[in-house]
């Protein structure tokens, strides 16, 4: 099976495209390496700017020379705080990405596509384990992005496109040395980092109203995100299958106050935790209802959140 995998050289992307060489697959890489690094792949890897005008024609040109037998698209930025205050570059890149690498898609007759959306697509859902039918409503650019990113696969059917959006939650840990989340803009990885400097991790808010005060989410191993995506394309190979939304989460719950005490018992260090203020923004709960993924996909995570937060402190 020939894949090809744009954001390749992400945290993600990297594991996603480790686990597809693992069965078999032959790899190509598209990434405009602006946050992606070059050494965590091997594989054949494409400098494209996926919103820049030029990126049809080189995309058409790839997709020419390679028949590829599916695309998984996760190139885009993800940065919520930033995507406030940039929105227009959050369209252009995410929505603007996805329609260039589609046209080259439709101009080329590729016509599989797992698509890389988010929890972020929900907002902030007032019940205890969300599902895919339950009302989008994001409340930020970059959730927007992904819920119209979502409906442009969708359309996209129009002209014979077959597409899985996969909605992510809490994605952490990591699957290889040398592939950790070096960016530090979540919870586990800031909180490794605090406690690397000798300094305590925060809560953000133990007012909530969830058993110990502080927010609940849905970590998810970033194996086993990275398997549901070979799993996507399975299942798109069968011809019946056109269009579907599936959660990826482990459907269990961990408050922000429990992954700190996993962290203290995977790094050994019995740090302070401090209390600060809530982000604004921040859902007291966002759990997944894996159901649909489980019965369509036959998928389920296998990691535990102790694994998540050992393996990305292992590899910090
Ligand atoms: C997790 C919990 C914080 C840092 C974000 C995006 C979402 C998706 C995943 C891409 C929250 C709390 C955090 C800290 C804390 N991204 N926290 N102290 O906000 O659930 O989801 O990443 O698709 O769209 O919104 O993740 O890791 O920022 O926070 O208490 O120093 O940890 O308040 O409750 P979040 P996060």
């Amino acid at each position: 099976m020939k894949l090809l995998v744009t954001g390749g050289a992400g945290y993600i992307g990297s594991h996603v495209v480790r686990i597809a060489e693992a069965s078999g697959a032959e790899v190509t890489v598209v990434d405009d390496l602006s946050t992606g690094i070059v050494n965590r792949v091997s594989c054949p890897l494409e400098e494209i700017q996926l919103a820049n005008d030029g990126a049809v024609s080189q995309l058409t040109q790839l997709m020419t020379e390679t028949k590829f037998d599916a695309v998984i698209h996760l190139a885009a930025k993800k940065q919520v705080g930033e995507s406030v205050e940039q929105p227009e570059s959050y369209y252009k890149d995410n929505i603007g990405g996805l329609a260039n690498l589609l046209t080259a898609m439709r101009a080329t007759n590729t016509l599989k596509l797992v698509f890389s959306s988010s929890a972020a697509t929900y907002g902030m859902p007032d019940v205890e384990a969300v599902n895919e039918d339950y009302p989008p409503n994001p409340i930020n650019p970059y959730g927007q992005t992904k819920l119209v990113g979502e409906w442009l696969v969708k359309a996209a059917g129009v002209w014979g496109l077959r597409g899985v959006n996969l909605r992510y939650f809490n994605v952490a840990g990591t699957g290889h040395p040398g592939l950790g989340d070096t960016a530090a803009l979540n919870l586990i990885p800031i909180a490794i980092g605090q406690v690397k400097s000798g300094k305590s991790p925060i809560v953000f808010g133990n007012d909530y109203p969830t058993p110990d005060g502080s927010c609940i989410r849905d970590y998810v191993h970033v194996q086993d995100l990275a398997a549901a995506h070979l799993r996507a394309v399975e299942y798109l190979d069968q011809p019946k299958r056109s269009f579907d939304t599936f959660n990826v989460g482990t459907g269990v719950g961990a408050s922000v106050i429990e992954v700190l005490d996993e962290l203290k018992k995977a790094s050994g260090v019995d740090f302070e935790i401090e209390i600060g203020d809530r982000r604004p923004g921040d859902p007291p709960r966002l759990v997944a209802d894996v159901s649909r993924i489980k019965n369509e996909l036959g998928f389920e995570c296998e990691k535990n959140l102790g694994e998540i937060v050992q393996s990305a402190w292992d590899a910090s």
